[in-house]
């Protein structure tokens, strides 16, 4: 009987070495020192019960009961002052004030965004309101509806990612916007939508499969070329300086008739010629036109009666010629060298 409770007594402890080794915090410790010293504790038992052993086995059993507690209770202190020291330890680790402080990094706007609030707010000083339009779209909304049907050649021009459902896919460009809000309104028009478009180019210096367009356009009775030329003058010389040149050069968009590239004076070389604008002293910066009437009979206007202009450009163009920045991969890459010059 005795030598069942030496043995158990024995096992008791080492379960006890074992369990205090995980105990890493005060309320651990505390539930151990229950556990193993506590009024319900085996070796409480053991010692409140030792009358009832045979007398000569008492000293054994007792001797053996009390250096188990004394080594426990010991285990236990020596257990709580190391937890005390590695607390401390941890404090004056926080409390070093001659370490550098952690300076908290506050973002900014990223210049993509800064130039679409600029741009955005100078077509609002001219009385444009601000649209959104999806980003997936259907082969409608981004050709047909816009006099690019199927067989039109220059649909490949627009290289376009298919979605694998239905008939959707990524817009190519803005100009979607102006179906979706023809749809929905009736003249006067006169809006502005600011978005991301998507072709499957290679990634190059000047070329990114997301980007970002500004479409305008505005439609009312009696609008002409001179309304579009006046908007757009003003534009250019709010965004580039009231010094820059502006120039229309002939051009093909089916949306659009007649249509027109806008170029602006080189800003490095000032219309001399310089290698940012190949040597021809003109940078090219947006696409513009006169809607074309078939665009109207999408939306079901009277092309007798109504008349447009539109315009698009890209957004990371026009900031990369405002501050001479020469790779478009810079604005999707996040390395705040270049981020924090804006
Ligand atoms: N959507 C054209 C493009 O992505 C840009 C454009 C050209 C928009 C002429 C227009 C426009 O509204 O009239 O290349």
């Amino acid at each position: 009987m005795s030598k069942k409770i030496l043995l158990r007594l024995k096992e008791f402890e080492k379960v006890f070495n074992t369990e205090i080794k995980e105990a890493k915090e005060e309320s651990s410790l505390e539930a151990l020192r229950i556990k193993y010293l506590g009024r319900k504790s085996f070796i409480s038992k053991v010692l409140k019960n030792i009358s009832k052993l045979p007398k000569a086995k008492r000293p054994l059993v007792g001797n053996l009961a009390n250096r188990i507690k004394n080594n426990i209770t010991n285990a236990l202190e020596e257990q709580k002052r190391l937890l005390e020291r590695l607390k401390e330890d941890r404090l004056h680790e926080i409390r070093d004030f001659t370490l550098p402080g952690v300076r908290s990094e506050i973002g900014h706007i990223h210049p993509t965004t800064k130039t679409i609030k600029e741009i955005l707010e100078i077509f609002s000083n001219m009385g444009f309101g601000v649209v959104d339009s999806p980003e997936i779209e259907t082969e409608y909304y981004n050709f047909q509806a816009l006099n690019i049907p199927k067989e039109h050649p220059s649909r490949e021009t627009f290289h376009t990612f298919y979605l694998e459902e239905g008939n959707f896919l990524l817009r190519s460009q803005t100009s979607t916007c102006q179906i979706r809000v023809m749809e929905k309104e009736k003249p006067p028009i006169k809006v502005i939508h600011p978005g991301k478009v998507y072709r499957p180019d290679a990634v190059d210096a000047s070329h990114s499969f997301l980007f970002h367009q500004i479409e305008g356009f505005l439609v009312d009775e009696g609008v002409n070329f001179g309304h579009l030329k006046a908007t757009l003058a003003r534009f250019c010389a709010e965004f580039f300086g009231p010094k820059t040149q502006m120039r229309f050069r002939p051009h093909y968009f089916p949306f659009t008739e007649p249509s027109a590239e806008v170029d602006i004076s080189c800003y490095i070389c000032k219309g001399k010629g310089c290698r940012v604008c190949s040597f021809k002293g003109w940078l090219e910066i947006l696409g513009c036109g006169i809607v074309h009437p078939n665009v109207f009979k999408s939306v079901k206007y009277d092309p007798q009666r109504y008349t447009g202009f539109a315009f698009g450009m890209g957004v990371e163009r026009i900031a990369m010629l405002k501050y001479g920045i020469d790779d478009i991969r810079l604005f999707y890459e996040n390395d705040v060298r270049f981020l924090r010059q804006f």
